[in-house]
């Protein structure tokens, strides 16, 4: 049995997200980075699923691309795409069932290039009206930082606002943890 530990964030939302995966058509990273989110989707969906995969920088792209290729990965429908997830989400036609927003700077990259919460929120905004009935928007928040700590704020009054008729809304975070732990935001479309 693979054992995932209760411990950080992209932990606890690819536990949450596994036994959606299998059952998605369609699925979106929205911030690639270095490739472990998206090679966590690939791994898992279905042979005729498509899975798009977002980052604003070219590198992160590219990295993501080789991890897949160096997985064995290739043979996956894996649409990759530089740009701002706000521009990019839009362009897709079909209903999503699963968007993974992992945010904050791009580990053993430039740190001045952080999601911001605008642009952020905008991204969010657009994936609400484009999720499936039960498909799910997970959202790593990271307030370590001054512009991780505006971001999540944003981020934590946005979604408090999303009526909950429509939209089940809930947050995982370690409360034993020093300085400010990440917050894992959990959003799913009701039926
Ligand atoms: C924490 S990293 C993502 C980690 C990645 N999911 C992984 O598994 O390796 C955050 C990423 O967000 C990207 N990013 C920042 N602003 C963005 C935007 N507006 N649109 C898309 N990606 C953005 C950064 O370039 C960075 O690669």
């Amino acid at each position: 049995m693979k054992v995932y530990p209760f411990k950080n964030v992209v932990a606890m939302s690819h536990m949450l997200l596994q036994p959606y995966v299998s059952e998605a058509q369609v699925l979106v990273d929205m911030t690639c980075g270095n490739g472990h989110d998206t090679a966590f989707l690939a791994s898992l969906m279905k042979d005729d699923a498509v899975l798009y995969a977002f980052d604003i920088q070219d590198c992160a792209v590219a990295r993501t691309k080789e991890r897949l290729d160096s997985l064995g990965l290739s043979h996956k429908t894996v649409v990759y795409r530089q740009g701002s997830h706000d521009d990019l989400v839009g362009h897709i036609a079909e209903p999503i069932d699963i968007a993974v927003f992992n945010l904050g700077y791009l580990p053993s990259g430039d740190h001045g290039i952080h999601t911001k919460s605008e642009t952020t929120i905008k991204a969010i905004k657009i994936c609400l009206h484009k999720i499936a009935i039960n498909g799910i928007i997970m959202i790593a928040a990271y307030p370590g930082t001054e512009a991780g700590a505006q971001e999540e704020k944003a981020l934590r009054r946005f979604l408090q606002s999303v009526p909950q008729r429509e939209f089940d809304v809930s947050l995982w975070q370690p409360i034993n943890q020093i300085h400010c732990p990440p917050v894992l935001y959990i959003v799913q479309k009701r039926g």
